[in-house]
This record gives structure tokens, C-alpha cells and sequence, in this order.
């Protein structure tokens, strides 16, 4: 390797002899705002390093893929005053031995998202003076101890996602002024202390989805000076309440997305100083009274997408300093108790409480200074939107997902003074007497919202910005709306994600899942031994879309099979069937949606039921749908399910047999659909909510009320 290496270095050498001023064609050479001579090729699609034409005085050098293979020779080591090196994206295979020496004044040396499988101790040879160096993004499987024994004064080292397995001893030998370390993203499963027993001056420490399931409390005692922790993504299920005891300067701690059941009444007792604090994407079910008592300094509080049935006023009575609560995703949680622990903490700022279902009227009187609210995916119409009436100082508002239609006058004068507003995927009807005010107001307003709204209906007007419309053009008062349309325009969106997907993966997810759709409906009307149901949307259409949703001859309802009888068109309305496409990427703990829909009649014969079913919720509509979900998604109750579950509860309306029998048939199917798509079939949701009696017995209930308008040829 290293005489490989040697060679490389010696034939890049006479390439580099004769070194002029002038700017390599595929670079753009400046000076930066440090006043330092830069070189930053971004073209990408470089195979060697453009060096021969770089001066040498430069100071600054940027290069980045896309498309870019380059190997690293000798040919840096006559630009003594290089300062920063980064070379990106570009499949550097390794780095090699020395290749670097002599560039005594690099300060930042980033060799981010390469190939790169191994380092040793001589890459680093002559840099004495690196503060930084970033090798996340690639490929290295093993770091040998004292690979990084050169770099004596090295502050931030970031070796995140790639797949190191182990941590060798005194692999962080003579790093004792680092203060950053990164090592998300890589399959560790345990952190050896006495690895960390050379980093005495770390601050910020983050592994992030490490598979980690304990940690050895002896490696906080080595690191006393830590301020900011993220161990999200991990395995946790349970921390000692003397797990943090010797990590007293803590200001920000990051436990989402893994297994906790519990937060132990004493676990935050010495971090005083804590501010910053996210248990979301857990299993908690309860936060014990004493949990938060010490955290007189917390500003940020996450506690979303767990399963939280309450959260006591007593739990949250010191945190005279709270700013922020998210408590978006906890279904079960009975809102209607909140307002008595709403009015302890009255000072909140920032308020996120999305995907929760129904907000009773009145929760949010105790918050005056809210400025930023968040009640997305909430099933608001324009009465329940008056839960906002409170709050009067917002500047930020979230009502995507809903079920407006319209925005009425005295919401319109609450809503022109917020700075921005989010009202996507509601079903906006575009016309004078739902959206006229406000179109007009949105189209004068002295600043910009990010994105705007988007119609629904009128068809031709379906998915234009509302900031595009002719007010003068508009039609009068439509009043039709359907609840199928209502439904689709409010949950076609993917709220699965954490992140949340860009607009493109969006887009061509769509694109994608309807291609799947249509294909799987010719297949489906042409298949002889299948009933056909046709959609109300279909009769409208004169069923020239060729829209129709299978269903099984095995249906329970014993109507599939007609004998063989033509079609029929001209019966009465019966509940219209939609079909949702969601999409979202693929992730093993994730219930997808057509398990969470399956009925849970008939479980696999073979399989205990999973061993964390939960009791039996009180009866709600979260809870029906709970029952699906834990019958369906075996041993796969993690913190994504649970935010399946989260989103189920928005999407599929209560007790949904109907949609649960189209997905169960449609599974053969299913071979055909790309592995990330996933096809819903819903009914339209119950213009009320119905009595819990109802939710109880969905199955019956439904399939006394659906008469299936075809039957098969
Ligand atoms: C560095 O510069 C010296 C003289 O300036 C020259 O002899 C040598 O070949 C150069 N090395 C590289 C790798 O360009
Ligand atoms: C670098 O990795 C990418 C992605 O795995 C691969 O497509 C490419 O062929 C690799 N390049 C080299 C030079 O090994
Ligand atoms: C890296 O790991 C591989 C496989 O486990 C092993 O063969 C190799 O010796 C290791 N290299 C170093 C430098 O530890
Ligand atoms: C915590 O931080 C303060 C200043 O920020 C420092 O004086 C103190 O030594 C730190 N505590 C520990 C245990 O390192
Ligand atoms: C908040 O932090 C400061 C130190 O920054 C500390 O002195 C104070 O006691 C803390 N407040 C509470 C209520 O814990
Ligand atoms: C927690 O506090 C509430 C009052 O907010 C009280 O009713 C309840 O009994 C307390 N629970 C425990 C376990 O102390
Ligand atoms: C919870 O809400 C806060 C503030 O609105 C936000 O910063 C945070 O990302 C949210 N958490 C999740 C898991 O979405
Ligand atoms: C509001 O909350 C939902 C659900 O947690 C989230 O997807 C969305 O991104 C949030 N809105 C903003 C603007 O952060
Ligand atoms: C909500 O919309 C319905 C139907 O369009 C209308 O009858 C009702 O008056 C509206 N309510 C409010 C508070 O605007």
C-alpha cells in the first residue's frame, strides 16, 4: 500500500514542476473574505487534479464533485500556505502516505463523502497544526490505535457514517484539545470508556444512530466537560437514574427515536444547566411528576411522537424557562386534561401540538405570547379552527393537513398580521365566498409567506398557488364538495418522514405511485375473476377513467359474487371508496400503511402475538386503529411505527373495514409494486365522529351499509 501510494506520489511530482499564476479552466479562483487566495472547482467530472495551474500562494482549496475521481498524490505538498483543503465528492479511493507533509500551516481538511477505506497514522504525518478534519461519508471499516497521534491539536473530528464497527484502544491517543467528536452513522454497537479517557476537553460528542443499546456510565465520568450529547437513534430502553450523574455541564441532550418507556424521576437531577432536551420518536407512556424538577433552565422540550396519554401539571411545574413543547404524534394523549398543564407553563413561545386528532376548543387560552404554532394534521374545519383565537401574538401559524375549505372574514384579519402561514393540503375551495378574502389580503401583503396555499377545487384551478388567481375570475360560490375529495387533498401528503421529504421526492413519488396505480387498475378491470366496485368519483366520470377498486370473491360480505351479471351503474350513491397513494422510503421498523390497515381477523396462524402488545387502550378512535396496528406490525412496535401509528390516526378514518378489505385483497398484487410504494384504499371518513359503540364493531357496521354498486361478469 504504502510503496503503491509512493509511486502515485512520485508520478504526479514532474506534473506539478512548472506552476503558473493563471486559474485552472475548471475553477474559479477569488480571494476569500479572509483575504486569502482561493481556488474552488465545483464543476465536478474531474479525473485529475487541476494543480499544475494553481499558484502557490494559494491558501484556500475547494474541490467538489459531482462525477470526480481523483486519487491524492505528493503534488500538495509545495502549497506551504494552504490553510484549508477540502476535497469532496470525488471517490478518492485513500489518502495517501505523507501525501500531505509539509503542509505545515492546514488548519481544516475535509475529505468528506469519498471512498475512502483506511487511514493510518501516516496520512497525518507533518500536521501539527490541523484544527479540523472531516472524514465523514466514506467507507472506513477499522481505525488502528494512534492513526491520528500526529494531530496534537485537533479540535473537531467528524468520522460519521461510515462503517466503523469498533473503537480500538487509545484510537484518540495525544487528541487531548478535541472538543468536537462525531461518530454517528457507524454500526459501533458499545463505546469502550477507556477510549475516551484521552479526550478530556470534549464538549460535543454525537452518535447518532450508533446501534447502541448502553452506555458504560464510567465514559461520562472521563468526560466532564461535556456540554452536548446526541445519542438519538440508538437502542435505549431504559437509563439508570445515575446515567448523567458526573456529566453536570450538559446544556443539550438528544434521546430520540430510541425505546424509552420511561424518563426515572432522578435522571436530570445534576444537569441544572440543561436546556435543550428531545425525547421525541420514544415509547413513553407516562413522565413521573419529579422527571423535570431540576431543569429550571430548560428552553426546548420534545416529547413528540411518543405514546403519552398525559403529561401531569405537576411534571412540568419548574420549568419556569420552557420556550418550546412539542407534544405533536402522542394519539392517546386526552387533550381535554392539557389545559391544566398548559396553564403552568403559560410563558411558552413556540408550541407544536400536530397530528394529535381533534383540539378541543380552548386549549391554547393559556398561551398569549405563543409565536409560533404548530397544529397540523388535526382534522380542523373552519369552526375548530377558533382554537387559535387565543393567541394573539403569532407569527408563524402550521394548518396544513386539516380539512379547510375555506377561510372565513374574521379568520382572514387574524391570519394577515402572522408572518407566515402554512395551509398546504387542506381541500381549499378556490372561489369568492371561501378564499376571496383571503386571496385578496395574501395577494397585498408587505411580506412574503413561504409557501402558499393551493387550491383543491375548482378542477381547472387544482393545485395553482393561490397568489396566481384573477380575483376577478373567480367563480361565485361553489358548494359542492365532496368528502372523498376532501379527504384525498388532506392526506396526500407524507408525513411519515421526520424530516420531511423535499418537494422533488415528492413529486416524483407521485408520479411513480400513480403510474402504479393506473397499472394495477387495468390489471384489475381486465382480471375476469374479480368484482368490480365502482367509486361514486367513476359514475361522475362515466367511469372513463377506468378507475375501479378490486375486491376479493372471498370478501366476508358474501355480495362480491353476482353470477356472472353485467354491470350496473344506476344504483343509489353508496359510501364512495378513494384511493390515497402514500409514499415513503423504506425502513425496516416502519409499519407500512397496508399493514396498518389489514384487519386484524385473521393473524398468521404460526405467530405468537407480539410479546409488547399493549393492554387494551380505552375506547377511541386511536385506539381501534391501535388494535390494527399492533395485531398487524409484529415485534416491529418501534418509535417509527409509532409514528405510523401517528399518522394512521390521520389518515385512515376510525374503524375503516371497507379499506381494510381492499388492501388485504389487493395484496397478491403487491409483487408488483416497487418495493417503497404503497397503495391505500380508503373510504371517505364519517361526516361525524362516530360513537364509540360504533368504532367497536367497525366490520359489521360497514359492511351491512355498502352495497357494492357492480358485481362480476
Ligand atoms: C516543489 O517545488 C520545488 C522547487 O520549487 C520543486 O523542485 C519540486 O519538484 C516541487 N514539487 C512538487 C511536488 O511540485
Ligand atoms: C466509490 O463509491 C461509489 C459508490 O459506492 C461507487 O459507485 C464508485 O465506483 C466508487 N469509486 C471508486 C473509484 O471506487
Ligand atoms: C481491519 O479489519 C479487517 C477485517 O476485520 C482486518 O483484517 C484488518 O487487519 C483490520 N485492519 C486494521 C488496520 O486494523
Ligand atoms: C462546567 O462549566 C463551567 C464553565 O462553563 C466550568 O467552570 C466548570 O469547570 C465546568 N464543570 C466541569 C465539571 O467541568
Ligand atoms: C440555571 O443555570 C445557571 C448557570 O448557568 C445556574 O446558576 C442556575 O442555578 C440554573 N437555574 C436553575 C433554576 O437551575
Ligand atoms: C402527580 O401530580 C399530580 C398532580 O399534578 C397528582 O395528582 C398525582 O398524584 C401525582 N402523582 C404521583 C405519583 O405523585
Ligand atoms: C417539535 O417542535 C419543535 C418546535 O416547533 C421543532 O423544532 C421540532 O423539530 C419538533 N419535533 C419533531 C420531532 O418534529
Ligand atoms: C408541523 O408538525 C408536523 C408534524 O410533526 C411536521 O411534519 C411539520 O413539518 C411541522 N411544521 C413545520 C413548519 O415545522
Ligand atoms: C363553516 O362553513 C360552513 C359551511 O360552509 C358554514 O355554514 C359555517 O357558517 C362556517 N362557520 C364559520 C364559523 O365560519
Amino acid at each position: 500500500m504504502l510503496l503503491q501510494w509512493f509511486v502515485i506520489c512520485l508520478l504526479a511530482m514532474p506534473v506539478l514542476t512548472g506552476t503558473g499564476q493563471n486559474c485552472p479552466t475548471e475553477c474559479a479562483c477569488s480571494v476569500d473574505e479572509h483575504n486569502r487566495r482561493q481556488v474552488i472547482c465545483t464543476k465536478g467530472g474531474l479525473s485529475a487534479m487541476p494543480v499544475s495551474q494553481i499558484g502557490k500562494d494559494v491558501r484556500v482549496i475547494i474541490i467538489k464533485g459531482p462525477g470526480n475521481t481523483i486519487t491524492i498524490g505528493h503534488y500538495f505538498r509545495n502549497f506551504s500556505h494552504l490553510e484549508v483543503l477540502r476535497i469532496t465528492d470525488s471517490q478518492i479511493p485513500s489518502m495517501g502516505s505523507e501525501c500531505f507533509f509539509g503542509l505545515v500551516k492546514l488548519r481544516i481538511l475535509d475529505l468528506s463523502r469519498n471512498n475512502i477505506t483506511n487511514v493510518n497514522r501516516n496520512n497525518f504525518r507533518g500536521q501539527d497544526n490541523l484544527h479540523e478534519l472531516d472524514l465523514s461519508k466514506n467507507k472506513i471499516l477499522n481505525i488502528s490505535s494512534t492513526t491520528f497521534g500526529h494531530l496534537t491539536e485537533l479540535q473537531r473530528l467528524n468520522l460519521a457514517d461510515n462503517s466503523i464497527l469498533e473503537l480500538v484502544p487509545r484510537i484518540f491517543f495525544l487528541l487531548n484539545k478535541l472538543r468536537y467528536l462525531d461518530l454517528s452513522g457507524n454500526p459501533l454497537q458499545d463505546l469502550p470508556p477507556d477510549v475516551f479517557r484521552d479526550l478530556p476537553e470534549l464538549r460535543i460528542f454525537k452518535c447518532r444512530n450508533c446501534q447502541l443499546k448502553k452506555i458504560n456510565p464510567q465514559l461520562y465520568n472521563l468526560l466532564p466537560m461535556l456540554q452536548e450529547l446526541d445519542l438519538g437513534r440508538n437502542e435505549f430502553k431504559f437509563l439508570d437514574k445515575d446515567e448523567f450523574r458526573d456529566v453536570k455541564n450538559l446544556t443539550k441532550v438528544l434521546l430520540d427515536g430510541n425505546q424509552l418507556s420511561v424518563v426515572v424521576d432522578e435522571l436530570f437531577r445534576n444537569q441544572k444547566v440543561l436546556q435543550h432536551l428531545d425525547l421525541s420518536y420514544n415509547r413513553l407512556a407516562k413522565v413521573p411528576n419529579d422527571s423535570f424538577k431540576h431543569l429550571g433552565n430548560l428552553t426546548f422540550l420534545d416529547l413528540s411522537y411518543n405514546k403519552l396519554v398525559r403529561l401531569e401539571p405537576q411534571s412540568v411545574r419548574r420549568l419556569n424557562n420552557l420556550q418550546t413543547l412539542n407534544i405533536s404524534g402522542n394519539v392517546q394523549m386526552n387533550l381535554l386534561d392539557m389545559r391544566e398543564t398548559f396553564e403552568v407553563i403559560p410563558q411558552l413561545t413556540h408550541l407544536s401540538v400536530a397530528d394529535m386528532g381533534v383540539l378541543p376548543m380552548g386549549l391554547l387560552v393559556p398561551f398569549k405570547q405563543l409565536r409560533y404554532l404548530n397544529i397540523s394534521g388535526n382534522h380542523l374545519d373552519n369552526m375548530s379552527l377558533q382554537v387559535i383565537d387565543p393567541c394573539r401574538e403569532l407569527e408563524f401559524l402550521d394548518l396544513s393537513r386539516n380539512q379547510l375549505y375555506g377561510i372565513n372574514e374574521d379568520t382572514v384579519v387574524r391570519i394577515q398580521r402572522i408572518r407566515n402561514v402554512r395551509l398546504d393540503n387542506n381541500p381549499l375551495i378556490c372561489d369568492e365566498c371561501h378564499m376571496g378574502k383571503l386571496i385578496n389580503v395574501v395577494q397585498h401583503l408587505q411580506w412574503k409567506w413561504e409557501t402558499y396555499p393551493i387550491c383543491f377545487l375548482p378542477k381547472p384551478l387544482r393545485g395553482s398557488e393561490i397568489t396566481d388567481l384573477d380575483i376577478s375570475k373567480l367563480h361565485d360560490c361553489l358548494d359542492y364538495i365532496t368528502d372523498e375529495e376532501q379527504n384525498a387533498a388532506s392526506t396526500s401528503h407524507n408525513f411519515l418522514e421526520r424530516g420531511g421529504l423535499n418537494t422533488l421526492a415528492i413529486l416524483g413519488g407521485i408520479i411513480l405511485v400513480l403510474i402504479v396505480v393506473i397499472i394495477l387498475a387495468m390489471a384489475v378491470c381486465f382480471s375476469k375473476r374479480r368484482a368490480r366496485y365502482y367509486t361514486r368519483e367513476d359514475r361522475l366520470n362515466g367511469g372513463e377513467s377506468g378507475k375501479c377498486i378490486e375486491k376479493g370473491l372471498e370478501t366476508s360480505n358474501g355480495n362480491g359474487v353476482n353470477g356472472g351479471s353485467p354491470p350496473e351503474h344506476a344504483k343509489t350513491p353508496t359510501t364512495p371508496t378513494n384511493e390515497i397513494n402514500f409514499k415513503f422510503p423504506i425502513d425496516d421498523r416502519v409499519c407500512t400503511i397496508d399493514e396498518l390497515v389489514l384487519p386484524p381477523a385473521p393473524p398468521p396462524p404460526s405467530k405468537e402475538p407480539p410479546s409488547q402488545l399493549p393492554p387494551p387502550p380505552p375506547a377511541t378512535a386511536n385506539s381501534v386503529l391501535n388494535s390494527l396496528t399492533y395485531n398487524s406490525c409484529t415485534g416491529n412496535n418501534t418509535a417509527t411505527a409509532l409514528a405510523a401509528v401517528a399518522a394512521a390516526a390521520t389518515v385512515i378514518p376510525p374503524g375503516a373495514p371497507s379499506a381494510a378489505g381492499a388492501a388485504a385483497t389487493m395484496s397478491p398484487a403487491h409483487n408488483n409494486l416497487p418495493s417503497e410504494a404503497i397503495v391505500v384504499v380508503l373510504p371517505t371518513p364519517p361526516t361525524h365522529y362516530k360513537t364509540e359503540q360504533q368504532l367497536q364493531q367497525p366490520q359489521q357496521l360497514q359492511l351491512t351499509t355498502i352495497e357494492p354498486l357492480i358485481s362480476v361478469n
